[in-house]
């Protein structure tokens, strides 16, 4: 059998979303493993805070700018040789207030990074998709959701978004326009940083009013979280080992998880566990959250564990740890306004 051809090394990468919660610990790791990252951001998430240390590191450098500015993203990508593709709108649950957001954001904005790879001969990618590509899954509504689960239903403007700049990325790769596209499936992100999600909100309402604590739907709902530096881990294994080359398919799609969900009533058990609290749970009811809440996420990571890579921290440690941080960090609620 002949030995998969080497990737090429990793010498600059360019990250979208760099001043974001994944996208800046990405950075961080990247400096740390001696790569030069050329950091994109149009600052509406992102925290310049979260690039402190990365700022002070030769090796970087900062560009503001939106990815809806093709010919500044453009210029910008010059140089690079793999663009990591976190920037987006991450935020699912108000899908339904400004339709055309995750339209812009997540498939425009996609196209736009494919658009300057392109220009600039950059033809590897890694893009953080979601587990909500799913859908409510099709074939397996009980069982762990495989990469090839049957095409999805969508349920949520964000996921269809982020289904659509999957597509298109797949379409570049197999039509020769790129070497390696790695799609990302991940579950939801826990840990330092975090800036968006359950553990920030119920933290919020419990800093507000520890006695009482509203919970969107029934409690019941099963989830599963994977921890940033575990998520940060898997994707830059892949990008090395560099699956994709000598592959059928140019394009590799990775589910990112823990072997293992939670119900969100156990997850406010550990939260208040860890801040000592007994609070009032007055739930909204129902089975799902919001419009498109999937009741149910808990994606089948055989695939990526079979490329030796697991997760380090359980789902009870990375919402603990994730707590220390915004205990340590209440800042990012004034910012997150
Ligand atoms: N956090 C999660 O649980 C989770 C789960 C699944 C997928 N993802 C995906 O991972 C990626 C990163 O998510 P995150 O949690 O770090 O979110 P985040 O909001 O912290 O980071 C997104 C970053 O992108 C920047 N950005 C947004 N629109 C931009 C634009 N048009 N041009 C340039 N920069 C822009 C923001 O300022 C921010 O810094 C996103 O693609 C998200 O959809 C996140």
């Amino acid at each position: 059998m002949s030995a998969a051809p080497q990737p090429p090394a990793l010498r600059h990468a360019f990250v979208t979303g760099a001043a974001g919660f994944i996208g800046s610990t990405l950075v961080d790791r990247l400096l740390a493993d001696g790569v030069r990252v050329t950091g994109w951001d149009n600052l509406s998430t992102g925290q310049r805070r979260f690039l402190e240390g990365a700022t002070r590191h030769p090796g970087f450098r900062l560009l503001e700018g939106d990815n809806l500015d093709l010919p500044a993203l453009r210029a910008a990508m010059a140089g690079s040789d793999f663009v990591f593709h976190l920037a987006a709108n991450a935020d699912i649950k108000d899908g339904w207030s400004h339709p055309e957001k995750d339209l812009h954001q997540n498939t425009i904005a996609t196209f736009n990074v494919l658009e300057a790879m392109r220009a600039n001969g950059v033809r590897r990618i890694a893009f953080s998709s979601t587990g909500s590509v799913y859908g409510e899954a099709l074939v397996t509504p009980d069982r762990p959701t495989p990469e090839d689960d049957a095409f999805p239903v969508q349920t949520s403007l964000y996921g269809a978004s982020k289904a659509a700049g999957e597509g298109l990325i797949a379409a570049y790769a197999e039509g020769g326009q790129l070497d390696e596209a790695y799609l990302f499936r991940f579950v939801s992100i826990l840990g330092e940083r975090y800036t968006h999600g359950h553990v920030f909100d119920f933290y919020r309402q419990l800093l507000d009013h520890p006695d009482h604590l509203r919970v969107l739907g029934d409690g019941s709902q099963r989830k599963s979280y994977l921890y940033v530096q575990d998520c940060i881990a898997a994707i830059l294994h892949v990008a090395r080992l560099g699956t994709a080359r000598g592959a059928r398919h140019r394009t590799q799609v990775y589910n990112l998880g823990t072997p293992e969900f939670v119900q969100v009533k156990d997850s406010i058990r550990f939260i208040c566990g860890a801040l000592g609290l007994n609070p009032r749970l007055d739930f909204t009811g129902g089975d799902r959250g919001w419009i498109g809440d999937n009741p149910f996420i808990f994606l089948d990571t055989r695939r990526i564990q079979a490329t030796g890579w697991k997760p380090r921290l359980t789902i009870e440690q990375g919402v603990v740890q994730t707590l220390r941080w915004l205990e340590a960090n209440r800042w990012v609620y004034e910012s997150r306004r």
